[in-house]
């Protein structure tokens, strides 16, 4: 009830109220969240359960659910958010924290795990045991945004020391532990794995935008610290990793398509966490890297938030303009499908930092992209650009705020006064639900907050980023599908396949593919097919010059979402 008042004061009398509570909250949400998160990390925090130093749990909670473990993707962004408190000079006592986790994931990444070794893909791993051993339970496996993250995270701290006369510290601790984490992301990032919920085994938009992020700013950092085949290994992936995130954008419907398998809508708060943790200031709004003021992000957060509006009772009653409280996606069913604290905060940082990038470029765009999401502050506003002194600025950057600092104010009045942070809150009445005292919810929280006061992070280099003319090619993951045809032939002839799709050269004759002889009556080819695709194709025998075809119908077939297929055919 409280946050319908505040919504409907924000529109009668500028959200004074709004602000005053928003304020109010952060004075003593943030300092709590900032104990919360510390208390979740061994050896001294205060709830964590005997996690082994530098060791980052992602809640204490034992049961319903269980996640007295530690995630690499978890853990990774509450480092971040731990190097942005202390290179922001913020709390100068983190040191030995921070070092206390890279000292860990030197020993983690060593750890032989149901995904593999060090060097056979073990890094993919999601999450391990508090006393740095393997999880060998089944699970959503393997999930390669973790590797990537986390050299984003100790990139920040690498940087942050070279910058203070660290380096050797970097080159001896910092770099191999970064390096294992690159070199495993430029060889897999073109491989499905499962997204950051755990659940779609397939490409995503998460994944892809933190292995593009952590590949650019790892081969500066490769650079700096004379590691040339590393650096240039790495940028030898850059250009498709870029071109691959392009395609998850839906042109259409004005939103990115977070998973290329699936079955969902693709609306998900994993392009917003994308869009906040590839953010760059100095990119400006660029669209090619999804900065929070590009026009596809605001047209996705429209999207985003507007997916969420009818689902949850908590929500109902708001204007359809109204910051309302926001989850992983639509169809979630987890816990009965509810809001998240982490994507509520989610949703207000990318409009924090939009904000902040707007006041420094003294200027905002509006594309026809993003104009259905500035209507919502003004529906009579036009395509255009609006400098800071025009009116229209003015008006839209106050209501924007307002805005971003309602969800805020919806998550506030669902925090209980103790300022505990879990994982969700429930739908219908906005209580706690789900692991209590979840890290990555306080790591959201103070990096939403530090968004709100205009705090940017160093640059990773988005803006020295040049996305080749034409996107071919590496284009995700694919699968091995090896087709074998059992045809007897008479001397000069030869068996081909063509198909429906760009590997089996659209139904070209003349470009078809060759199947070998070898084992003879069967001929036989291997083709990387993209995954998760349907196509058909038909064998043909070529003599001379003289084609053949297989008899009607066309053969079909769908890849799977990853690894390889064969299939036994005999020509008809
Ligand atoms: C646990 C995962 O952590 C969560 O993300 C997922 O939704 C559930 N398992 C159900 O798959
Ligand atoms: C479930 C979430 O879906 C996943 O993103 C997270 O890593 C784990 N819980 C642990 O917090």
């Amino acid at each position: 009830m409280r946050s319908l008042l505040f919504a409907a004061f924000c529109f009668a009398a500028g959200c004074t109220a709004q602000l005053a509570s928003v304020d109010t909250y952060l004075s003593t949400e943030v300092p709590a969240a900032k104990a919360g998160l510390l208390a979740n990390i061994g050896p001294s925090g205060s709830k964590s359960s005997g996690a082994k130093a530098g060791v980052i749990i992602a809640s204490p909670s034992t049961s319903n659910p269980d996640y007295l473990y530690t995630w690499t993707r978890d853990a990774a962004l509450v480092f971040k958010t731990l190097t942005q408190l202390y290179a922001s000079s913020q709390d100068a006592t983190l040191r030995t924290t921070l070092d206390d986790y890279v000292a860990a994931q030197t020993t983690l990444q060593q750890v032989s795990n149901p995904s593999g070794t060090v060097s056979t893909g073990g890094l993919g791993e999601p999450k391990f045991n508090v006393n740095l051993t393997a999880f060998t339970g089944a699970w959503g496996r393997p999930q390669r945004d973790g590797p990537a993250l986390r050299a984003t995270a100790l990139i920040q701290y690498a940087n942050w020391l070279i910058s203070n006369g660290n380096t050797s510290y970097v080159t001896s601790k910092v770099w191999p532990v970064v390096k294992l984490d690159l070199d495993y992301t430029a060889n897999y990032w073109n491989q499905s794995g499962f997204d950051l919920w755990e659940e779609v085994n397939s490409s995503s938009f998460f994944t892809t935008a933190a292995q593009l992020r952590a590949l650019h700013e790892g081969a500066t950092l490769a650079t700096k610290l004379g590691q040339t085949s590393s650096a240039s290994s790495y940028n030898a992936q850059i250009p498709n990793v870029y071109c691959f995130l392009q395609s998850y954008w839906n042109p259409t419907d004005k939103y990115v398509t977070s998973n290329t398998g699936g079955g969902r809508s693709g609306k998900d708060a994993n392009s917003i966490i994308a869009s906040i943790h590839t953010f760059d200031a100095a990119a400006g709004c660029d669209v090619t890297t999804f900065q929070p003021c590009s026009d596809k992000a605001l047209a996705n957060h429209k999207a985003y938030v507007d997916s969420f509006r009818s689902i949850y009772s908590i929500n109902s009653g708001f204007a359809s303009n109204a910051a309302v409280a926001t989850g992983r996606y639509p169809e979630d069913v987890y816990y009965d499908g509810n809001p998240w604290y982490l994507t509520t905060f989610a949703a207000a940082e990318q409009l924090y930092d939009a904000l902040t990038v707007w006041k420094s470029l003294g200027a905002l765009n509006i594309t026809s992209t993003s104009l259905a999401f500035f209507q919502q502050f003004s529906p009579s506003v036009t395509t255009g650009t609006y400098s800071s002194s025009s009116s229209t600025y003015t008006s839209l950057t106050s209501a924007i705020r307002n805005y971003a600092d309602g969800f805020l104010a919806i998550a506030a009045e669902y925090t209980p006064s103790n300022g505990a942070l879990a994982e969700q809150y429930e739908k219908k009445s906005g209580t706690p639900l789900s692991a209590a005292d979840l890290t990555w919810s306080y790591a959201a929280l103070v990096t939403a907050n530090n968004a709100r006061s205009g705090y940017t992070q160093a640059s990773w280099g988005a803006s020295g980023l040049t996305l080749p003319g034409t996107c071919v090619g590496n284009s995700g993951p694919t699968v091995a599908v090896t087709f074998n045809e059992n045809a007897s032939t008479v001397f000069g002839e030869n068996i081909y396949i063509t198909g429906s799709i760009d590997a089996l050269s659209n139904w070209s004759t003349g470009d078809s593919l060759l199947l070998s002889s070898a084992n003879y009556p069967v001929w036989s080819l291997t083709v990387n097919i993209p995954a998760s695709t349907s196509f058909e194709y038909k064998y043909i025998r070529i003599n001379n010059g003289s084609v053949t075809w297989e008899s009607d119908p066309n053969r079909s077939y769908t890849t799977g979402a990853s690894g390889s297929a064969t299939i036994g055919d005999t020509w008809r």
